[in-house]
């Protein structure tokens, strides 16, 4: 309790507040996360079902995980985790929400304008002319084609071996070096760049606080951790501020 007190005290005191979310904020809703007993790269080789090199083999394999991601993510509902990210918005001077995530739970729970770094689930590209179309509330074929000119559509998503959208990056990357304090929730700080944003905010100076079922490589670098889950310490943190 003094610690999440403690939590509670440095982001008011911060006021300009960034969140770095991963799959572990999702968990309570029932995403799996991926790494780990039950994550989703557990016993699924992520380089044979999240690289374009996998797409072009075997698109069919590829769009068979997203559609069942789709299906898994549109039958969820946001958790409280998620819902108290959007209570903090009321209580800071600016909060920016940066996720590695492409669930959009965050969305669905009310948060505006958040950073995907990956991409999510339901904005589907063509691979010719690169449109891009919102596939939410649809079911697509085993193998989509695009409307418009009839090539492949792709998850738009951001696979490994892919650079992040520019923009987004960026303007996580400024959001991050601008705010006082980063508090990174749920995820195992591993996946470059997105991990690099910690090094970011202790190079501008920002306290960082870290919320996550276990330790992981940040743990000891960062300023406070809050063990546990954080669909329960997220709310309590958000009643405190
Ligand atoms: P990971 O699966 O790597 O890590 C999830 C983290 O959440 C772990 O550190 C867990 O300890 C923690 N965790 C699990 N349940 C939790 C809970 N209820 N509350 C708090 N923490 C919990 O997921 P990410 O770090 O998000 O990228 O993975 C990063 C990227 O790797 C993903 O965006 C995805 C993946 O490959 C791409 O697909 C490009």
């Amino acid at each position: 309790m003094n610690e999440l007190k403690n939590a509670a005290r440095l982001m008011a005191q911060a006021s300009q507040v960034a969140v770095l979310t991963g799959a572990g904020i999702s968990a309570e809703s029932g995403i799996p996360t991926f790494r780990g007993l039950g994550g989703l790269w557990n016993g699924r080789d992520p380089m044979s079902l999240a690289t374009p090199q996998a797409f072009a083999a075997n698109p069919e394999l590829v769009w068979e995980f997203y559609n069942w991601r789709r299906e898994l993510v549109t039958r969820a509902e946001p958790n409280p985790g998620h819902r108290a990210l959007t209570k903090f918005a009321s209580n800071l001077t600016s909060l920016t929400l940066v996720t590695q995530n492409v669930d959009r739970l965050h969305q669905r729970a009310g948060s505006r304008d958040v950073l995907e770094l990956h991409g999510n689930l339901f904005d589907v590209r063509c691979t010719g002319c690169a449109q891009t179309f919102d596939s939410v509330g649809k079911t697509l074929a085993p193998l989509p084609h695009c409307e418009a000119c009839g090539q492949l559509l792709r998850p738009g998503v951001v696979w490994f071996g892919e650079t992040l959208p520019p923009d987004v990056w960026e303007a996580a990357e400024t959001a991050v070096r601008h705010t006082r304090l980063l508090l990174v929730v749920g995820t195992s700080a591993v996946v470059y760049p997105a991990a690099g944003l910690v090094a970011t905010a202790q190079g501008a100076g920002s306290t960082v606080i870290e919320i996550n079922l276990e330790p992981t490589p940040i743990s000891d670098e960062v300023d406070l951790v809050l063990q546990g889950k954080a669909a329960e310490i997220l709310p309590l943190l958000a009643d405190l501020l």
